[in-house]
């Protein structure tokens, strides 16, 4: 039986209180390879401005890297604890590449004429384009923040713990991780896995604030 927005939505208000920024993961429980590849896929179909998604997610399992990203991040133990870290790096420079790449997806996927495509090209190489690359670097950073937020939404719904992290220094994962070279800057660390009954935190009330200070009707 089809499930109604009521139920879609009591379910998935339900799987947003059960999430919460993970402090202490289970060593011992790792993603199943399916488990992953689900996270990975949601986090691939998040939106971004244009569909331009200026960004790349870095899969760190590697163990002595980790341990070196950990002490670039305020010594926080979820970034060798947890199952897998995501790091999700934008774009710190870029030029009409990262358009034209795009446009020649679009042709494909849809089965448009690539020179159909070349005035809304112009157009997108005209806004962003001549931006400064302080400018660049911030919207292609604000994309990746979109895609964490689809992250942490799926995982809720999957079950799969995350902890958003800025807490580590940009610079020093950039050094660890040759991103520089790549045109690359680490923005937000995501170790995902299970928690650790340990963690006394999975049992904090939400704080939040309320409806009536947080929104306003018009
Ligand atoms: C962008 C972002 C960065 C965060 N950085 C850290 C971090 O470095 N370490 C940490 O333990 N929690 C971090 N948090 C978790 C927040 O403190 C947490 O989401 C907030 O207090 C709300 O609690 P909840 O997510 O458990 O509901 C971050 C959250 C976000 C969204």
């Amino acid at each position: 039986m089809q499930k109604t927005c009521e139920t879609r939505s009591r379910e998935h208000l339900e799987a947003l209180h059960w999430r919460y920024a993970t402090k202490k993961f289970d060593p011992s429980r790792q993603l199943t390879e399916k488990q992953l590849s689900g996270l990975l896929e949601a986090v691939r179909l998040s939106p971004s401005s244009y569909g331009l998604q200026p960004y790349k997610i870095l899969v760190v399992t590697d163990p002595e890297l980790r341990r070196q990203i950990q002490a670039a991040s305020w010594n926080q133990s979820q970034v060798t604890e947890a199952s897998h870290l995501l790091i999700f790096a934008h774009r710190t420079d870029f030029g009409p590449e990262l358009i034209d790449s795009y446009l020649d997806e679009v042709a494909e996927t849809r089965g448009t004429a690539r020179e159909a495509l070349a005035g809304y090209g112009e157009f997108m190489k005209s806004k962003l384009l001549g931006q400064s690359p302080e400018q660049k670097a911030s919207w292609s950073a604000r994309q990746a923040y979109i895609a964490l937020g689809t992250l942490l939404s799926a995982a809720s719904e999957f079950r799969i713990d995350v902890c958003p992290m800025e807490g580590f220094e940009p610079a020093r994962v950039n050094q660890i991780l040759g991103l520089d070279a790549q045109h690359l800057s680490a923005v937000l660390l995501a170790p995902v896995g299970f928690r650790s009954e340990a963690d006394a935190t999975r049992l904090n009330p939400k704080v939040r604030r309320s409806h009536e200070s947080l929104f306003a009707y018009l």
